[in-house]
């Protein structure tokens, strides 16, 4: 470990930080539970339950995520924007796992790929505004399975916190089914070759050069939003073998852009644990308020601490990020800078829909790309909303979705997903941006 003296004084325990001191700070986006009493039961339950994930595995993951961060491999994050009680079963998580493995394949053409999927806990959600409403009805926002139901009735919009119980259930029988399936060869490259080939010849896509992944590629990590405060204290342990504390609900945890506030809650939360973390850098962040950040939550400029997830939109992307690329760079702190060209190119269809459009996504790593290429820095991820099931949330890809066939199939609760083509598709483009960018890096 570092022996910096301004990470040994920033150390938790030297802040007297603890898993519950973000509770002096100002939380945002927190659900209203109307029983307290019945909440403080489930957060006491939860913290007697066994943890979802290891420190260890927490850390392996960190230490493949410092070799991204050195400029050797590539992060892959993907999956749900929102986890569901009712889409929950095998053959979608299946899809979605394999989906994912087969992007990584794609991906790692020229660069091992670290693959950590927003899967197995990614299911409370921030929202604009705290109520919606119908006409004249007003009722709380769905915030989320884990807070309260999407129906848009009072009964279903009432926070019930029974439902983190559940949630940490479908997240073991997740963890369960990820970790037997990488027992079983389901991430051989031979069998994910072979899925590839049956999904591209439902199409008329043809994609070359995916060969072998990588060992490394083959494990999938978990993540998901560190939003919902009570549920994640509660599933935070020392670990005895190092001493510092870790989030056991996830191997990585992100900050989102709406609960990013140097003094809130959220960022106090994430600065005591010793996972690696994401934060999203949305249009608003200043490169100031971003260096705050990274003094805080990375005190020791550790490599795999920090992955930063520039979501800035396809039309803003070239402006903004070269100035918290130079910044960053300037500040010494060694991040990953990955691309999540979902969140900033989310439009409403004539029918009322949210969607994203495949050529605008892709443009958005198209000009991320350019900008580190033109930095001299790692374009060192992607960040994607994507299914493995044929759903029709976004618009165009090589089925040439369009607006009038998103109602088809749109099962999403919330943001638009990539659906099993789109993705892979999108891993194809996004490869040959990066290659492409290797190439004239090295020319
Ligand atoms: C998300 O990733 O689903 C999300 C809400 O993103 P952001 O915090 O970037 O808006
Ligand atoms: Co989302």
């Amino acid at each position: 470990m570092s022996a910096d003296p301004m990470a040994l004084a920033s150390s938790p325990d030297a802040r007297n930080w603890h898993p519950l001191s973000w509770t002096r700070r100002p939380v945002h986006q927190a659900p209203h539970y109307a029983d307290e009493r019945a909440h403080d039961a489930v957060i006491a339950e939860l913290s007697q339950l066994p943890p979802l994930v290891l420190a260890d595995e927490s850390r392996a993951l960190k230490a493949q995520l410092a070799r991204v961060a050195r400029g050797e491999a590539r992060l892959l994050q993907g999956g749900d924007c929102a986890e569901s009680f009712a889409e929950f079963n095998a053959q979608s998580l299946r899809d979605t796992a394999a989906t994912l493995l087969e992007m990584a394949l794609i991906l790692s053409r020229d660069q091992p790929v670290v693959t950590v999927g927003r899967i197995a806990g990614q299911f409370a959600k921030p929202r604009s505004s705290d109520v919606e409403r119908i006409g004249d009805v007003e009722l709380p926002s769905y915030r989320g399975d884990i807070v309260n139901g999407a129906a848009f009735d009072a009964q279903s919009r009432q926070p019930d916190p029974q439902r983190m119980l559940r949630a940490y259930q479908q997240s073991a029988i997740t963890l369960n089914l990820l970790r037997a399936l990488e027992q079983s060869g389901f991430a051989d490259a031979e069998s994910i070759a072979q899925r590839h080939a049956q999904l591209l010849a439902r199409s008329h896509l043809t994609l070359h050069g995916a060969r072998e992944l990588h060992p490394q590629s083959q494990r999938l990590y978990t993540s998901h939003e560190a939003l919902l405060l009570p549920y994640e204290s509660a599933l935070t342990r020392r670990d005895s073998r190092s001493g510092h504390w870790y989030a056991c609900s996830a191997h990585l945890l992100w900050i989102g852009d709406r609960t990013r506030q140097l003094d809130g809650a959220h960022v106090e939360f994430c600065s005591g644990i010793a996972n690696p973390l994401a934060i999203k850098c949305g249009p608003s962040l200043s490169p100031d308020d971003l260096l705050r950040l990274l003094d805080r939550l990375d005190p020791g400029h550790e490599a795999g601490r920090i992955t930063l997830i520039a979501r800035l939109g396809a039309d803003h992307v070239q402006a903004r990020l070269p100035t918290l690329v130079r910044a960053v760079r300037a500040s010494g702190h060694p991040v990953i800078w990955s691309c999540d060209p979902m969140h900033g190119n989310t439009v409403t269809a004539e029918g009322g829909l949210k969607t994203r459009p495949f050529e605008r996504v892709v443009a958005e790593i198209s000009g991320f790309v350019a900008v580190h290429a033109a930095e001299g820095t790692h374009a060192g991820g992607l960040h994607l909303e994507m299914t493995g099931k044929d759903v029709t949330e976004c618009t165009g890809g090589s089925q040439a979705i369009d607006e009038s066939q998103l109602a088809l199939r749109y099962h999403s609760h919330c943001d638009p997903r990539l659906n099993a083509l789109q993705a892979i598709e999108l891993a194809d483009r996004a490869a040959r941006l990066l290659q492409a960018d290797k190439l004239a890096c090295a020319a």
